[in-house]
């Protein structure tokens, strides 16, 4: 829903101008203290390396010394290696905020992590569905309450800025940074990132309980040509500003301190380099007032990689100069040395170092840190308490997101015999994914014990007795492969569990030339099946590998996403029906190459010529549509009343539905309402997504369920960029639902 520009910019005014009248003036007093030194120091940005001895998580004096004495360093970010315990943050945190006290100004020392499901970095915090699986939920108070929790981790370690939410939207599946978007969706990820946003935040930044959130990846990060990270997006601005900019501008008016930039190009620009992007749009149009910090190395790389500056020092000039305020540098102080020589020639204004330097400043006022910059007992005292592995299995099973079930061949009865295998099932990072312990999330012995296995967790629900497996320790370990050791293991089994997938990757090591998934593990699929027992296939991947051949050898299909700490406990349930399954896809799980149509797509995408007019309609035709997802009860709905069917100017308009559980168990059920628009100045998307509600109704219960809408939710980008509304007929879709109703712009 777009908010005029006017009343944007007062909302966020008044938003940042309530919160903090006093800390903007002691903010402006002190930058009026400041040489040039400390004002460049504090847009420096180092990693945790740089002031660290080689062993993990044990500073090194003289190093931070130079750092925060000599190059004046407002901030330092992320790990040496893998996740530290509390106490090791709290030692670290401790050290670098007193080398702080002991400069001139004492300006504390801002840490930024990445708790992107979950406090990554701190060991046995808890983990949660990456945002591809929270997406899945369906359920924004979920997302809120895992936000919380990771906020009150992060806060517990010490720490008090989080690189998260990602606002990309996850348009492009070969994308190895998918499973950290809210799916294909603008309105899933722009309901998702704000409720996650307000959670991190809400509480107000002096809170124990909350850190200050990180928008990213500014803007289009997601849309990369080929799939592979920080590469070329080409990206018209029309189809920017129609999914990829909403996010943000909700996120903006939610109150987000602070934004993360995108590491690419878009039509030939580097993002970091866009005066267009990080300053016309992000602050004139949607009203952005806090930090802009740059991605890793992504300034200087504007001469190293992109070739937009013919110098290093061109390099930060242009970036600082488009907007960027601290720069993520993050492995030496060259920024510091380059900006100050840039300022002094008179190629970087003094005016904009101060306007980057007085919203650094007014985040650590915010944050709370010149009060006290150490970790604090009262937040401490949130770290790891028993009820977040609670909302961790709520959060892992309400991602569970049944794709198919042929036959009800699941639930499986608690007395059946499982052969449970593939390279998934005794693993622990392939059900967590990127950015879980260690930035890969690939390294097992920094996960908490009794974290469980695929394995483990069906042993310990059906007895060790009725569960068989040919599965090692280690994904890629070949014995994990072996298809006559399947076949052979097979032969006292009633059914076979195969649980395949992706192990953990982030960003680029996670890029793949094919989106198919690999030879290996289909054929254990096609062994399987060859035994003629049923076969269940488990999914734990951070994007839809394709599946096209082997989906039909399988009776069932559980897509488990990389869901956190209680995947394997979640998976055990909905296979054995403890938990009936209520996921629905975030994406359109594509048949191959050449179908990767979106569920908003445009009419003639859905045409499929043959000869002249000769066509058919099928052209999306995925192998499971968007916000797919079965139950073990039956659903249904009937009675799509619209409250009027001539809506006009402002007014709104209620539609409702009720909807029945037909079946013979309870379960949680989401309803969706789509709209498509018969014609418009530029091609209608055949449906886009614009309400949903997850409601939970008693086997035999029916419940009616209302949405009202708006002319803000029928509104698209026109060919001017304009988001508005035409006049015009309106489909509403709710499952097998239609009604319509025309739009017209005057009032009544
Ligand atoms: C990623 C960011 C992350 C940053 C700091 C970069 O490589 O692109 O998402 O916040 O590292 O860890």
């Amino acid at each position: 829903m777009k908010t005029p520009l006017a009343l944007a910019l007062l909302l966020t005014f008044f938003m940042a101008a309530a919160q903090t009248p006093a800390d903007r003036q002691k903010a402006e007093t002190l930058l009026h203290r400041m040489t040039l030194e400390e004002k460049i120091g504090q847009m420096t940005q180092v990693t945790l390396g740089v002031v660290c001895t080689p062993q993990d998580g044990v500073l090194d004096p003289a190093a931070l010394k130079k750092a925060i004495q000599d190059y004046k360093v407002g901030s330092i970010l992320n790990v040496t290696n893998h996740a530290l315990s509390v106490d090791q943050w709290h030692r670290v945190i401790t050290d670098i905020q007193d080398e702080a006290k002991k400069t001139r100004l004492q300006i504390p020392v801002i840490y930024g992590l990445d708790g992107i499901h979950g406090q990554t970095y701190t060991l046995d915090a808890t983990l949660f569905p990456q945002n591809i699986g929270m997406a899945a939920t369906r359920n924004p108070e979920l997302v809120a309450a895992i936000t919380k929790v990771a906020a009150k981790e992060l806060r517990a370690s010490g720490v008090r800025w989080n690189f998260a939410p990602v606002l990309d939207c996850g348009r492009q599946p070969l994308w190895s940074r998918f499973p950290e978007t809210y799916g294909e969706d603008v309105y899933i990820g722009k309901t998702m990132g704000v409720t996650a946003i307000k959670a991190y935040e809400e509480d107000g930044l002096k809170q124990p309980t909350a850190v200050a959130s990180c928008m990213k990846h500014y803007l289009a990060y997601s849309d990369s040509r080929t799939g592979k990270d920080r590469t070329p997006i080409y990206l018209p601005e029309i189809e920017m500003r129609e999914y990829y900019l909403p996010q943000f501008r909700a996120a903006v008016q939610a109150g987000a301190s602070t934004l993360m930039v995108n590491s690419a190009e878009i039509n030939g620009t580097p993002v970091h380099a866009s005066h267009y992007l990080l300053t016309d749009v992000l602050r004139k149009e949607l009203g952005f007032q806090g930090v802009v910090v740059s991605d890793w190395e992504d300034i200087i790389r504007l001469h190293t990689r992109h070739f937009v500056a013919a110098t290093p020092r061109a390099a930060v000039a242009m970036a600082v100069n488009a907007g960027v305020d601290m720069s993520m540098v993050p492995s030496d102080f060259s920024f510091f040395v380059l900006l100050k020589e840039a300022v002094e020639k008179g190629e970087v204004p003094m005016s904009r170092i101060d306007e980057a330097v007085r919203r650094i400043l007014l985040l650590k006022f915010k944050i709370g840190l010149f009060d006290n910059p150490y970790p604090e007992p009262a937040a401490a005292a949130n770290f790891g308490l028993p009820e977040y592995q609670t909302l961790a299995l709520q959060a892992a099973h309400e991602a569970m997101t049944l794709l198919k079930n042929d036959n009800a061949v699941l639930p499986l009865h608690h007395d059946v015999h499982l052969l449970v295998a593939g390279p998934a099932a005794r693993s622990i990072s392939a059900l967590n994914g990127c950015w879980s312990y260690t930035w890969q999330g690939n390294q097992e012995q920094w996960y908490p014990a009794g974290s469980k296995t695929i394995v483990a967790a069906l042993s310990d629900k059906l007895g060790v007795d009725h569960v068989t497996t040919t599965a090692v320790a280690g994904f890629d370990n070949p014995a994990n492969y072996d298809t006559s050791a399947l076949k052979t293991a097979a032969a006292d089994a009633d059914v076979i569990v195969l649980c395949l997938g992706e192990n953990a990757y982030a960003e680029s090591p996670g890029n793949i030339r094919d989106l198919a998934l690999p030879e290996n593990q289909t054929a254990l699929v096609r062994a399987a099946a060859a035994t003629g027992k049923p076969v269940i296939l488990v999914l734990t991947e951070g994007r839809p590998r394709f599946i096209t051949g082997v989906a039909p050898l399988a009776s069932g299909i559980l897509m488990a996403y990389w869901s956190g700490r209680k995947t394997a406990e979640a998976i055990a349930d909905v296979l054995t029906g403890d938990y009936n399954p209520d996921g629905r896809l975030p994406y359109s799980y594509p048949r191959s190459m050449g179908e990767m149509v979106l569920y908003d797509r445009k009419p003639t995408e859905d045409i499929r010529e043959i000869f002249n007019s000769d066509m058919t309609m099928n052209g999306y035709d995925p192998l499971f549509p968007f916000g797919w997802g079965l139950s073990y009860t039956r659903f249904s709905c009937d009675g799509l009343r619209l409250s009027t069917n001539q809506l006009h100017g402002q007014e709104k308009l209620t539609v409702s539905v009720t909807v029945h559980n037909t079946g013979n168990r309870d379960g949680k059920h989401t309803v969706e309402l789509y709209t498509h628009e018969h014609y418009a100045s530029i091609t209608p998307n055949m449906r886009r997504l614009r309400a949903f509600k997850k409601i939970f109704l008693k086997a035999g219960e029916s419940q009616t369920v209302s949405f009202t809408l708006d002319k803000n939710d029928l509104a698209f980008v026109n060919a001017e960029l304009k988001t508005v509304t035409e006049p015009g007929d309106f489909d509403v879709y709710i499952e097998d639902q239609k009604a319509t109703f025309s739009y017209s712009a005057g009032a009544q």
